[in-house]
């Protein structure tokens, strides 16, 4: 008997209207839309000014849904990766689950930073796959502003606001759908890339909120080195264990943390840049949005086709790491 596979049926974003630009930070901190541009290929952010996670969350299910003609009530599991979570608790899912009228669904959040949503997409395909689940909605959503320093350089160009979703399901096709993954953590390196401050650890007091232990802190420099090898390795691996050259592949969709870390991975594989998809220029890092983000917009221009290799990769804190392998099921939007 052929295996249930979980396939990708439907796509969705929100990002938020307010744009910040590298001329707006030009005004608040001392940097160059050149030193931008060049260091990370980042031109503008979506900053979410009212709101929290959820609501970049429950936008994304929304347009998925309008796009799938489907109502909430039929989904079944919400799944949320996130890094900045409405609340501590309740979880995210249930806040989403609540604001969109999905009534039918239960649902969890997952953190993994930026490779939240490949561990949710992994996490969620096991459902279908194992028949206990048929519609489970895996959303990355995350309001990064929350916990950006707008006084530091090093970290308030890279960040912004996003939340994008998708649809597993099982597919009338065993070729299609998710074929393989490869994920990794090691948390020895969890020294160079967290937020110290509001957790069991440092619960918050005056005192962390003084010396700044709300906000991201970041080893750029060490992180760079590492996602560069982890993502370019991850890739590679999940390409050979399934016999794939750069040629089988259609589509790199990358984590969007850095141009050049995307730019290491793709030659790694073999890829043109013109098989890669980028949109970190119009967003910046959005954490656990940026890979279903690149899913949604490269779907709604008809770029993604029924039966192309794809290939999901991520690099992010933990560390955490990742890749999946993909045969699109999904047909382009009607014209
Ligand atoms: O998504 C999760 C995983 N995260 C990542 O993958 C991020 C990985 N890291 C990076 O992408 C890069 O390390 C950054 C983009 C964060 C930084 O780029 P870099 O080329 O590693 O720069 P750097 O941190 O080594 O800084 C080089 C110089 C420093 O000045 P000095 O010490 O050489 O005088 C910084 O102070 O650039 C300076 N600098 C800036 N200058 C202008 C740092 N930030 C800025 C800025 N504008 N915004």
């Amino acid at each position: 008997m052929s295996k249930r596979r979980a396939t990708i049926t439907a796509v969705g974003h929100y990002v938020p209207e307010r744009v910040l630009t590298n001329a707006d930070l030009e005004k608040m901190v001392d940097t160059s839309d050149e030193w931008i541009v060049t260091r990370t290929g980042i031109r503008e952010r979506r900053i979410l000014q009212q709101g929290a996670s959820s609501d970049l969350a429950a936008g994304a299910i929304e347009n998925l849904l309008v796009r799938r003609k489907m109502e909430a009530t039929e989904i079944e599991m919400i799944i949320v990766a996130t890094v900045t979570p409405d609340m501590l608790f309740p979880p995210t899912a249930c806040v989403v689950q609540d604001k969109i009228g999905a009534s039918n669904a239960w649902g969890f959040d997952i953190s993994a930073a930026c490779s939240g949503f490949l561990y949710a997409l992994a996490a969620g395909a096991q459902f279908v796959e194992s028949g206990a689940a048929s519609k489970v909605v895996v959303v990355g959503a995350d309001k990064m502003s929350s916990i950006t320093d707008y006084s530091d350089r090093n970290l308030c160009i890279l960040f912004g606001d996003a939340g994008a979703a998708v649809l597993l399901e099982p597919s009338d096709d065993p070729q299609y759908g998710l074929l393989d993954y490869r994920m990794y953590c090691d948390g020895s390196g969890g020294a160079f890339l967290y937020m110290k401050g509001g957790g069991s650890l440092n619960p918050a007091t005056h005192e962390t909120v003084d010396r700044r232990m709300h906000y991201i802190y970041q080893d750029g420099k060490a992180v760079f080195k590492v996602a560069v090898k982890g993502m370019a390795d991850v890739s590679a691996e999940i390409m050979q264990r399934n016999n794939l050259t750069g040629d089988d592949v259609a589509w790199l969709v990358p984590h969007q943390a850095n141009l050049r870390i995307i730019d290491a991975t793709a030659e790694r594989m073999g890829l043109d840049r013109s098989k890669v998809m980028i949109n970190i220029d119009k967003y910046g890092n959005t954490t656990a949005a940026t890979i279903p983000l690149c899913l949604s917009e490269w779907w709604e221009t008809g770029k993604l086709k029924r039966g192309q290799n794809i290939v999901l990769a991520s690099f992010g804190a933990g560390y955490t790491w990742g890749a999946v392998l993909m045969k699109w099921s999904l047909e382009n939007p009607a014209k």
